[in-house]
């Protein structure tokens, strides 16, 4: 972990057995057969704040919470919320549109880390849901964005994509562990997002990866990681 304050930084995403995180049309894909989502949902009970890349927000606009009372509780035994705060990194957040239920569902505070590519008018807009936090720059900077969520309270983020933000987070050693699902589908397609985007990890960069849990189900496998 760098020097500066920041959130334990915790990887959960659910992919197809071919890496892919989507579909070729870009929807809200099942990655096994069982769909079986209530991994995510467990792993949310955990996270103080859940955070997505622009894309995620643009294409599958979840409500990003725990979905059962059982959870909820479950949290406020912990002395936390009911539902974990919600983070969004968008760098050009002007086409976001604000009646999906990233900005409507559940009861944590939500974030918006961006840049001066968002319009004043449209920052005013999300200011109406949201903090929003405008940075320098073409990118939302990252490091800035996690010094800033821990500021507020945030020790435990949990990043669940898609997989340009993964990849940058990567690229910057900010992420502290890994818990991936893989399905028992192949969902193929050359343009549909990855596990990891980004312009990638030449073999000297490459992230090494210590397998720390690995638990077999009949339509998927749990792996839990660290990078080492
Ligand atoms: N299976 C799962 O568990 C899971 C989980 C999450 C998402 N997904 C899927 O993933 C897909 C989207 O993935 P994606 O890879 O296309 O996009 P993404 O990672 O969700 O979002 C990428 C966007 O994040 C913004 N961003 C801001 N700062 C950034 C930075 N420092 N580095 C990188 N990006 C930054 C950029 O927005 P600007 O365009 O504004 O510059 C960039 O275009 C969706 O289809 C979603 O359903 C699946």
């Amino acid at each position: 972990m760098s020097n500066k304050k920041r959130p334990f930084v915790f990887l959960c995403t659910g992919m197809s057995l071919d890496g892919k995180i989507s579909n070729y049309k870009k929807e809200n894909s099942p990655i096994s057969s069982d769909d079986d989502r209530e991994m995510l949902y467990d792993a949310r009970v955990r996270a103080d704040a859940v955070a997505i890349g622009g894309n995620t927000l643009r294409f599958d606009a979840s409500g990003l919470t725990v979905k059962s009372e059982k959870r909820r509780k479950e949290r406020t035994d912990q002395g936390k919320g009911p539902e974990p705060h919600k983070v969004v990194f968008i760098s050009d957040a002007n086409d976001v549109k604000l009646g999906g239920n990233f900005f409507n569902k559940g009861e944590g505070k939500i974030f918006v880390f961006t840049t001066a590519r968002t319009e004043k008018e449209k920052i005013k807009e999300l200011e109406k849901k949201a903090f929003v936090h405008v940075g320098r720059g073409k990118k939302v900077n990252l490091e800035k964005a996690l010094e800033i969520l821990h500021g507020k309270g945030v020790e435990t983020l949990m990043l669940e994509g898609g997989g340009e933000i993964i990849y940058s987070f990567l690229e910057k050693n900010l992420v502290d562990e890994i818990n991936l699902k893989i399905g028992n589908l192949i969902l193929g397609g050359r343009e549909t997002a990855t596990l990891v985007g980004g312009k990638g990890f030449d073999i000297p960069h490459a992230k090494k990866i210590e397998f720390l849990r690995v638990e077999t189900f009949p339509n998927h496998i749990i792996i839990k990681a660290k990078i080492i």
